[in-house]
């Protein structure tokens, strides 16, 4: 059965994950504000400290994470060529578990932070992505959310995430350097 057999026009199956996906980036805000950084969450795990590591390990996740909008075309017949949808699959939960020791060490040790406007944005779309990482997995098996829900929400995850890297991992590597 094709990706958009069981799609309709019907706003209403997307009410839960999208209030769902909404709640967990305000959690997660809220816990970056009401939590005390400790300064200490992840061991650099092999490289010299925990902020080349985030820098690598969100490198690691876009990277993985554009392979999964290329096959996402593919799966959608915008590309011409045929990519496996287990390539989409792991690329995506691949990128998502390089993530977790990031945002961890993020949230953990740092916390939401809004005093460089830079710094500010990252907090604020680290929020969003997992935010909308929730609600598009709650509204993958869904029947009946309308055609566009994939795209669009997949399309937004990856744009927080481009985002993300900006204001990290780009800050890093243009202000620090390739460090590993
Ligand atoms: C979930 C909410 C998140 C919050 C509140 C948050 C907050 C922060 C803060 C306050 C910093 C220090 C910024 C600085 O002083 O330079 C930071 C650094 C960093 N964050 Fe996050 N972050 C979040 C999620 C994420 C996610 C999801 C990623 C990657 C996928 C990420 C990647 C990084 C990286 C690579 C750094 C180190 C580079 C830097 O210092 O800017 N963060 N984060």
């Amino acid at each position: 059965m094709s990706v958009t057999a069981h799609r309709s026009t019907s706003f209403t199956p997307l009410l839960v994950p999208l209030l769902i996906g909404g709640l967990v980036a305000i959690a997660l805000g809220v816990f970056g504000r009401i939590h005390a950084p400790t300064g200490f969450a992840v061991g650099p795990a092999g490289f010299s400290a925990a902020l080349p590591m985030k820098a690598w390990l969100t490198t690691g996740a876009l990277v993985l994470a554009a392979v999964q909008v290329v096959s996402a075309l593919s799966m959608w017949g915008k590309l011409g060529v045929s990519i496996p949808p287990t390539v989409h699959r792991w690329s995506g939960r691949l990128a998502f578990l390089l993530t977790i020791p990031v945002a961890f060490h993020c949230l953990y040790a740092l916390g939401l932070q809004y005093d460089v406007p830079r710094v500010l944005a990252h907090s604020l779309l680290g929020c969003f992505f997992y935010g909308l990482f929730t609600a598009k997995m709650l509204a993958l098996p869904k029947r009946g959310t309308p055609g566009w829900t994939l795209p669009v929400v997949g399309g937004l995850a990856f744009t927080a995430l481009v985002g993300l890297w900006l204001t990290s991992s780009f800050w890093f590597f243009t202000t620090i350097g390739f460090k590993i």
